[in-house]
């Protein structure tokens, strides 16, 4: 089967082109390269040892991915692409609805142009913004509080309204919890442009001695420690939670969310802790103030990801741990 990954070569879509790849999928790559490398297309064949296409281009440029669809006789679209960072996008919510939302009608134009009516798309926890209660079921209120979340949210009522007009779209939005980690093989992980804005890039800088100490983004919230709650989840579980949806979606059609995590709760010094020990190194951090916006507690219910994918999370924090580190000691991209 032909899958197009768009923002192929970006953290989470090269794991998951290793997974499609070694299950003999023919895997294209399609990335502007905003916030990715190109060489990540030869370390997944590393990996892998079968070739992988990358096509570098934009999703906005509509007419293009009609064209790519048509001639590598693309079955199901990964869409992928797009930009995360939430602090970026308070500041510039334009640049985010146009690259996310914009981007994503026009790869839906030519997805329905050139008849490709299959797409699991990367949606995020943040669609549901401050819990109401705890674990986050896919039928919380969606209340996301910041430009990214909603570009999230516009985007899969977009894709419901698109299911719902014409039978023969099948979507899976994937709700992302907190994926970390990397390929055991150390040859992908995440790498950031930029200073990082997640927790375990940051973390990793820091056992590096690139930056100074870790900031703990406040330590007075109602949890046990005061730091704030997460659901970490492992990349290749995600990658893996990509498959299942595909698989999914051949036999069922229609609009589906589902939530992607572990189901449980991590704080930010338990990860601290469990880093140290997993990589017998020293973290030091400082408590500094809360960042507007961050809830204390966010965790998934997996019920739903395993009862229509069949699909858990099965890798521990010390595996995430462990690959994070393994992966940037070993960078060659
Ligand atoms: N990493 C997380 O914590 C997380 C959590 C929830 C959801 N997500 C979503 O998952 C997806 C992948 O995240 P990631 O962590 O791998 O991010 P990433 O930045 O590593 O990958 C995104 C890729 O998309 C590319 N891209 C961006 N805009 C594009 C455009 N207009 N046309 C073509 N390519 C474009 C970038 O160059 C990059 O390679 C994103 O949509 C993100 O919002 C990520």
């Amino acid at each position: 089967m032909n899958i197009l990954l768009t923002g192929g070569t970006g953290y989470i879509a090269s794991h998951t082109a290793v997974v499609l790849s070694s299950l003999g999928y023919k895997v294209f790559l399609y990335d502007n390269l905003s916030n990715s490398k190109r060489q990540v297309v030869t370390q997944i064949k590393k990996i892998t040892g079968s070739a992988v296409t990358f096509i570098k281009g934009d999703i906005r440029d509509s007419d293009r991915i009609v064209r790519l669809l048509k001639r590598k006789k693309i079955e199901a679209v990964i869409h992928f692409a797009g930009l995360k960072a939430v602090g970026h996008s308070v500041d510039r919510p334009i640049d985010y609805f146009d690259n996310n939302v914009a981007g994503t009608v026009s790869l839906v134009r030519a997805m329905n142009l050139a008849n490709v009516k299959t797409m699991v798309f990367s949606s995020s926890a943040t669609v549901y913004g401050n819990p109401t209660y705890l674990p986050l079921d896919e039928i919380h209120p969606k209340l996301a509080v910041n430009p990214y979340g909603r570009t999230k949210l516009h985007i899969e009522e977009l894709l419901q309204d698109v299911s719902d007009a014409d039978a023969e779209w099948n979507i899976s939005c994937l709700r992302y919890f907190n994926p970390i980690g990397a390929h055991e093989s150390g040859f992908i992980g995440e790498e950031p442009s930029d200073r990082p804005n997640n927790l375990m890039p940051y973390l990793v800088q820091v056992a590096l001695g690139d930056l100074p100490y870790l900031r703990v983004f406040g330590g007075d919230y109602p949890t046990p420690d005061g730091t704030g709650i997460r659901d970490y989840v492992h990349v290749m579980d995600i990658a893996d939670g990509h498959v299942a949806a595909l698989d999914f979606l051949s036999k069922n059609g229609g609009w589906h969310a589902l939530n992607l995590g572990t189901g449980s709760g991590c704080s930010v010094f338990e990860l601290v802790r469990i880093f140290e020990e997993t990589n017998q190194c020293q973290i030091s951090a400082k408590v500094v103030e809360r960042r507007p916006g961050d809830v204390a507690e966010s965790y998934a219910c997996v019920e739903k990801a395993y009862t229509k994918l069949g699909w858990r999370a099965k890798r521990t924090i010390p595996d995430m741990c462990y690959s994070a580190w393994h992966f940037r000691k070993n960078r060659v991209v």
